[in-house]
């Protein structure tokens, strides 16, 4: 496999700020308790008429103009998300007509939290393997859609968002992805889902009466998988490359909880400034989290090229992945 790197990145958010006390007023909830059980203070939430390919659509226009590429030299479009503007034509189609990517194909990549992990791994493999040479990897979710705000369990973790990366070859010794380990443990799948829509259980007067259009999630179950699974995988990759914890610059961990993210890094041996946290901005946008906390990192001067990077997420499925990047901005 040549070597790759990510060589634009780009992201958006919607401008409508959900706060935690806008919150208070909508169901039985406090700020006190948001921030303390999940590090949350607000998110961004898209208005109405606003869908996935919009958010996506903006980020990638970023990570596009940051390169100074024409869309058209696009060979494929990733786009990762739970969240798509209609099952088929895939967000994927939209995003490349709205682009003018003309010779991009592309498909849209379900792996929920842990989406844009896989979408920068496949990326990696399509240019890695010499028959693409610019791929872009987007992660967008609007997952307003799909959150019942009668439902206080699940409406206070998630916002909405987009981020996009472009991966292109690197020269020999230029820093690039160093490696990857991803996994499915699909035994998980009941724990967190969107219940009805799907061949499954196809919308009808039942499914919506009883809100099963809607994320429910075993809060407990999800959140002991995440903590041991996500430290196991981001260890596991850190062995296979050779590399300690000590050498990565950042961590760059999916964000749904902040205790989650906190234990993760206690066990690896990480330090809190080798902890990239933003989650009290965005809450949990899904398969956006990874590109938003990037380009926090790097505006905050705590990612800078030649720096070792480590992306890591467990998502609904369950899904799990980690990603190790020398980065090339
Ligand atoms: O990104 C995909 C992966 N998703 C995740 O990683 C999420 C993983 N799970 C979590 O982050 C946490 O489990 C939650 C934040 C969802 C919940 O935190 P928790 O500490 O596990 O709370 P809990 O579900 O055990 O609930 C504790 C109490 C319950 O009340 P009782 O039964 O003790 O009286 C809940 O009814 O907190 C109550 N509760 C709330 N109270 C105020 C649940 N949601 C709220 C709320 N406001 N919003």
């Amino acid at each position: 496999m040549r070597n790759v790197k990510i060589s634009a990145i780009g992201t958006y958010v919607p401008p409508r700020v959900l706060t935690n006390v806008d919150l208070e007023k909508m169901v039985d909830t406090t700020n006190e308790w948001i921030l303390e059980r999940t590090g949350i203070r607000e998110r961004h939430i898209a208005d109405p008429d606003t869908a996935t390919s919009d958010l996506a659509v903006e980020a990638a226009k970023s990570a596009l103009a940051q390169r100074g590429l024409d869309p058209a030299e696009l060979d494929a479009i990733l786009l990762c998300t739970v969240t798509p503007d209609h099952f088929f034509p895939s967000t994927a189609c939209l995003v490349q007509h709205r682009l003018g990517a003309k010779r991009a194909w592309g498909f849209d990549l379900i792996a929920a939290c842990s989406s844009f992990v896989y979408g920068l791994t496949t990326g990696a493999h399509l240019v890695g393997a010499g028959t693409h040479s610019k791929v872009l990897v987007i992660g967008a979710d609007t997952m307003s859609r799909i959150i019942d705000y009668t439902d206080r369990a699940t409406c206070v973790l998630f916002g909405d968002g987009a981020g996009a990366m472009l991966i292109e070859p690197a020269e020999d010794g230029e820093p690039g992805f160093v490696g990857f380990r991803n996994e499915i443990d699909g035994s998980g799948g009941d724990y967190l889902k969107m219940p009805a829509g799907g061949s499954r259980l196809p919308p009808s007067h039942e499914t919506i009466d009883q809100r099963l259009h809607f994320v429910k999630q075993d809060g407990q179950a999800v959140f002991k998988f995440a903590v041991r699974r996500m430290h196991e995988i981001s260890a596991d990759l850190l062995k296979q490359t050779n590399t300690s914890a000590a050498d990565v610059k950042v961590m760059i961990p999916h964000q749904a909880n902040l205790r989650i993210i906190n234990a993760t890094a206690d066990r690896l041996g990480l330090t809190p400034e080798q902890v990239v946290i933003n989650i009290e901005k965005y809450g949990n946008t899904t398969a956006a989290t990874i590109p938003l906390a990037t380009m926090d990192a790097i505006q905050d001067g705590r990612l800078k090229k030649g720096d070792l990077v480590l992306f890591s997420a467990v998502g609904a499925g369950f899904t799990v992945g980690a990603n190790l990047w020398r980065w090339a901005l």
